[in-house]
């Protein structure tokens, strides 16, 4: 029998965490995030909240494990390349191009370090989590280098001697000038979108969605 909840995957904890939570809230629905459950039931729609890392968000649409998830397009796109060197399905549809998480994937190097354009990056050791994005770029660009996967505090790999520069995302520039490094290659700019399950959603669930989605539009346009 499939399951009759709506479940939507967001992130538990993060840059997008905070609009989506909200923006959940002016589309209507009730839920209690005030716990450390990592499925929230709504109270007033047939609707589960997933609260899982970011990174796992794609799969979980492309597997069709949730139906709905709240993701920024850097890293939908990091999956979908991953998956297809692996073989993997990468089946979604993007529903919604949401007004926040707006970000820039950057490559960033020390602040004194004596930057003349792209070729300084050549044979340089580069720490980052979305290895494909970067070795697009850094091909597209001919310039030979060495990724170094992190999968989280990758700002400090230049001060712990484990890179020569990062490539990772950049809101406000906070993180990039408490670890003393600076912004010298946009890569990738990137907003949050809402991703969908690819094959068919029940009548019901469907009908909610598109509930969802008129009132998302409704929420974005009153800020405009
Ligand atoms: C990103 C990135 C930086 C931070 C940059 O992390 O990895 O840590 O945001 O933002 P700032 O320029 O405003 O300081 P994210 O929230 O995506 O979480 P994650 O690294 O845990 O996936
Ligand atoms: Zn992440
Ligand atoms: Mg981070």
């Amino acid at each position: 029998m499939p399951e009759q909840r709506l479940r939507i995957a967001i992130q538990k904890k993060g840059r997008l965490s905070d609009d989506t939570v909200k923006l959940l809230k002016a589309c209507g629905v009730k839920v209690n995030l005030n716990t450390q459950r990592l499925i929230a039931h709504s109270e007033n729609m047939p609707i589960d909240i997933l609260r899982v890392r970011d990174d796992d968000i794609p799969g979980l649409v492309m597997d069709g494990v949730v139906d709905l998830g709240f993701i920024g397009q850097n890293v939908l796109e990091e999956e979908s390349m991953m998956r297809k060197v692996a073989n993997e399905p990468t089946s979604h549809k993007v529903v919604k191009e949401l007004a926040f998480g707006d970000c820039r994937f950057s490559i960033a190097v020390d602040n004194d370090f004596d930057y003349q354009g792209v070729q300084s990056l050549a044979n340089l050791r580069i720490a980052t989590t979305y290895v494909h994005i970067l070795k697009r770029f850094m091909e597209e660009a001919n310039v030979p280098y060495t990724s170094c996967m992190l999968t989280g505090s990758v700002e400090v790999a230049p001060r712990a001697g484990l890179a020569d520069a990062i490539c990772d995302l950049v809101s406000t520039g906070a993180t990039l000038e408490a670890n003393g490094l600076k912004e010298v290659e946009v890569i990738y700019r990137s907003t949050a979108v809402l991703m969908q399950r690819d094959e068919p959603l029940t009548g019901e669930k469907q009908e909610l969605v598109d509930r969802i989605l008129t009132r998302i539009d409704g929420v974005q346009t009153a800020k405009e």
